[in-house]
């Protein structure tokens, strides 16, 4: 049950730090060495490029993937939309290996994929919080986020799960690939990080309920926008406050604006800059201040090593890799108390079900 809580999706939000520690007691030797299947790394050892496939909040994770594998495995990897993978199956590499990310293992779209993949004879690994679940059960391999059920129909902690997830298969990859980059990154620690980070800003709560009322009460729009990793945690925030709010959000990169969004900008439009990245923080700032030039509603939220006096927000600092295990949280509260305020119910929004068994 929700306990004391009064939704089921605050109890999850809050679970997440809980969720990175037992990824680092399930995947780990305890040593910070990342434990794997065998016969699953000697699979993902011959692949030439991974093809990850998702739908919604999942593939909002496989986007987060790509860099780390990228970075961490030294291996092109693609993210693809389940629903539009299943119909226009692109030019596969040689030695293709299929990731698909699904919280419940269920999604209609990602199976039709596997269906076709497998038909085709290559390799499927599921990445999913229910290890029961149909898409579990049907590809090569498993590995299950360990999350405890997310009842909640805005996901969040299979979020953050599968991230954390992910750098830490990445990193396994990466070793046993003798990559460099994998040997210098510590997937265990930055867990530990993101573990502390994410309770530093949940007990921050009550400030960002103060936040939510006075960005998005009343709002009918509101933009995201970020570089790079902040980029996919915008679209991630930016879906959280769409399905349980109903708020016309989109997340954009922030280099883009100038392409275009920046039209939008009105006076008082909300807009929520993530400025996490110490490679292009400056020049996010800089398009938050052109935004705020023109009389847009700003929130700054920044990491540590690159807050000024100007941000509202702090989130600690972390590798970029996988620094929307915390900037994701406010994103969620944000979300969360939007909804609340408006007097909906937050675990059901309208029109949406749990897991979407239908193409
Ligand atoms: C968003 C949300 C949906 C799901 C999507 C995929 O909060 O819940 O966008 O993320 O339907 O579901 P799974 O991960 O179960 O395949």
């Amino acid at each position: 049950g929700k306990g004391t809580y009064p939704f089921f999706m605050l109890k999850e939000i809050d679970e997440q730090p809980v969720v990175m520690r037992r990824l680092v007691e399930k995947y780990t030797d305890g040593h910070g060495n990342v434990v794997l299947p065998e016969a699953l790394l000697a699979a993902l050892k011959q692949a030439d490029r991974l093809y990850i496939v998702a739908a919604g909040t999942s593939y909002h994770a496989g986007l987060v993937g790509k860099p780390l594998f990228e970075t961490l495995a030294g291996v092109p990897t693609e993210v693809d939309l389940a629903s539009e993978f299943g119909y226009h199956i692109p030019l596969l590499s040689k030695h293709p290996f299929f990731i698909f990310l699904s919280q419940s293992g269920e999604t209609a779209d990602i199976r039709q994929v596997l269906v076709k993949i497998k038909a085709l004879g290559h390799p499927t690994l599921t990445i999913t919080n229910v290890g029961s679940s149909t898409l579990a059960r049907e590809a090569d391999y498993c590995l299950e986020l360990h999350a405890g059920p997310e009842i909640a129909v805005a996901s969040t902690k299979a979020y953050t799960g599968q991230i954390g997830l992910e750098a830490l298969v990445a990193q396994g990859l990466g070793i046993a690939k003798g990559n460099q980059k994998a040997a210098e990154f510590d997937a265990a620690h930055q867990l530990g990080l993101a573990a502390a980070g994410q309770q530093a800003l949940i007990d921050q709560k009550d400030r960002l309920h103060e936040i939510a009322t006075d960005m998005f009460k009343t709002t009918r729009n509101a933009f995201y926008i970020g570089r790079g990793t902040d980029y996919y945690a915008s679209l991630e925030a930016a879906l959280k406050l769409k399905e349980i709010s109903y708020v016309q959000a989109e997340g954009f990169a922030a280099g883009e604006l100038k392409h275009g969004t920046i039209s939008l900008i009105e006076k008082d439009t909300p807009v929520v800059a993530y400025i996490s990245d110490p490679v292009t923080a400056a020049h996010t700032r800089s398009n938050a201040d052109e935004i705020a030039a023109r009389g847009g509603k700003v929130l700054r939220i920044a990491s540590a090593s690159q807050a000024t006096d100007e941000d509202q927000l702090v989130v600690n600092d972390i590798d970029p890799l996988v620094s929307p295990l915390l900037t994701i949280i406010p994103g969620q509260l944000l979300g969360y108390y939007t909804s609340v305020d408006r007097g909906y119910d937050v675990d059901k929004p309208r029109n949406l079900a749990k897991s979407v068994t239908v193409e």
